[in-house]
């Protein structure tokens, strides 16, 4: 986390983000200030309240791929979720609490990962020592049931055996060799694998059961002998598999709940998207569940207070959100003002311009234009665009943004699409080693649109 200056965040963010400076600074200081905060002595911690962010801005220009990129970035608990999906407390659906059931949850997963990654070394030499046995076992002893036979004979037959075990040791010995150096890894062996018991909790959730969060496995678990079964794999997926048991083993699942714990309490993020749609009195969804109902829920959550999870109470009075909406419909104004006081920080994201459309089409990292030349790449061409090809691109879904509906960047996926329909669907029919997509190739597909009145029904 000492590297990661708002600098560097801003920065990091820079490689798949175009544009939304404030946005981004806005979410770095609130990071880092998660970094100062720890430093602090612990009287002044427990003062320091996280300053969470409300991001504003019209659909398509980055909001949720600012959450997205930031959960990459950090290694603190991060979720996110949809306050659409949430119901009023007593209804049929998520309640609000499950955010912070989902965070521990995230929490956790983190903390024994990187347990898991600590004992690695030991953990995959284990794995080794279990497939030698697997491969290459003991003789069982051949003593006889038989204990008068036993009283006569008992030195030859150890003896004998005590030989035909100094030669597999070394065989043994040579087996791991191999396996060290993988050279058996295309062998298949028969193992045996744990049959986790799981999604017990589906089958509830709904009745109000999945408020605990409840996992059969975790409470039978442990009590009822572990169901295995044999599998056949080869030696390169034994070696992850049981290497994955012994890691298991050695870790010490209580510690990694009490760290994941208080991670989640101290360093946790939760992203709310869509808050704009549980603003407002009206509610699509029901005639009885309304979106005050569930800004109330939340607001205690936001404002701190104490949730029972499964492993245990969980504080959220540190807990970091970032909220996030387009408020077409509604206005900040509509959020009750308990929830507006509690997103001081306000970031306004802006509409994105023609030459924000060139640069997301070609500079992150992921950018678009990559990823077609990519797919075109599978089928043996190479897929080339001009730089006024480029230009006549942005040029059309920013138009068809005016004279249609603004929906941001995701209109250069429909434009995209569209221009490369037939490239697409012809490319592994096509005898050619390059294709050259110019302005003018871009203008005959889709400029034509564009005076047409009625161009969303060609381009959406
Ligand atoms: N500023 C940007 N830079 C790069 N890509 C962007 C930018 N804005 C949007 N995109 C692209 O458009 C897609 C949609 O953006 P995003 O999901 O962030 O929209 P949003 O702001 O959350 O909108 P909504 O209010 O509809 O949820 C992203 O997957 C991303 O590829
Ligand atoms: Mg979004």
């Amino acid at each position: 986390m000492k590297e990661l200056t708002p600098k560097t965040i801003v920065e990091e963010l820079d490689k798949y983000i175009v544009g939304q400076k404030e946005a981004k600074k806005a979410v770095a200081i609130a990071l880092r200030n998660r970094y100062r905060r720890s430093l602090l002595p612990d009287e002044f911690k427990d003062e320091v309240k996280p300053k969470n962010i409300l991001m504003i801005g019209p659909t398509g220009v980055g909001k949720t791929e600012i959450a997205r990129r930031l959960s990459k970035l950090v290694d603190m608990p991060f979720v996110k979720v949809e306050a659409t999906k949430f119901t009023e407390v007593g209804y049929v659906g998520r309640d609000v609490d499950s955010m912070v059931r989902d965070l521990v949850e995230e929490s956790i997963r983190m903390v024994r990962e990187k347990k898991i990654d600590e004992v690695y070394e030991k953990s995959k030499e284990l794995a080794i020592d279990k497939i030698v046995e697997i491969m290459m076992p003991f003789p069982s002893r051949k003593r006889s049931s038989n204990p008068i036979e036993m009283l006569f004979n008992p030195v030859e037959e150890d003896d004998s055996l005590e030989e035909e075990r100094e030669h597999i040791r070394d065989k043994r010995k040579e087996l791991k060799e191999k396996l060290l150096k993988g050279e058996l890894d295309q062998e298949i062996i028969e193992i045996q694998v744990e049959d986790n018991y799981s999604s017990t909790v589906e089958l509830f959730s709904g009745l109000g059961i999945e408020e605990y969060n409840i996992n059969m496995g975790d409470i039978f678990g442990d009590l009822l002998p572990k169901k295995t079964k044999k599998k056949k794999v080869t030696v390169k997926e034994a070696k992850k598999i049981i290497s994955n048991q012994e890691a298991q083993k050695l870790i010490d699942m209580d510690e990694v709940v009490e760290i994941g714990i208080k991670q989640a309490e101290e360093n946790g993020m939760i992203f709310i998207d869509e808050i704009d749609k549980i603003a407002g009195k009206d509610y699509g969804g029901g005639p009885d569940v309304s979106r005050e109902g569930v800004q109330r829920d939340i607001l205690p959550i936001i404002e701190g207070t104490t949730v029972m999870t499964k492993y245990g109470p969980v504080k959220t009075d540190h807990i970091l959100f970032i909220a996030a909406g387009a408020f077409h419909v509604s206005k900040v104004g509509d959020l009750i003002p308990e929830i507006q006081g509690r997103f001081p920080i306000r970031v306004e994201l802006e509409n994105l311009t023609e030459e924000d459309f060139k640069a997301i089409l070609t500079k992150p990292k992921n950018a678009i234009i990559k990823q077609y030349k990519y797919l075109i790449g599978t089928e043996g061409i190479d897929l080339e665009f001009t730089d006024d090809a480029i230009d006549a691109i942005a040029r059309v879904a920013y138009l068809s943004n005016e004279q249609t509906e603004n929906i941001g960047a995701r209109r250069l996926q429909t434009v995209m699409e569209k221009l490369l329909e037939d490239i697409l669907f012809e490319a592994p029919n096509l005898d050619v080693k390059e294709i050259v997509i110019d302005g003018s190739y871009v203008n005959k597909k889709l400029m034509a649109y564009i005076r047409e009145k009625d161009i969303s029904k060609y381009i959406l």
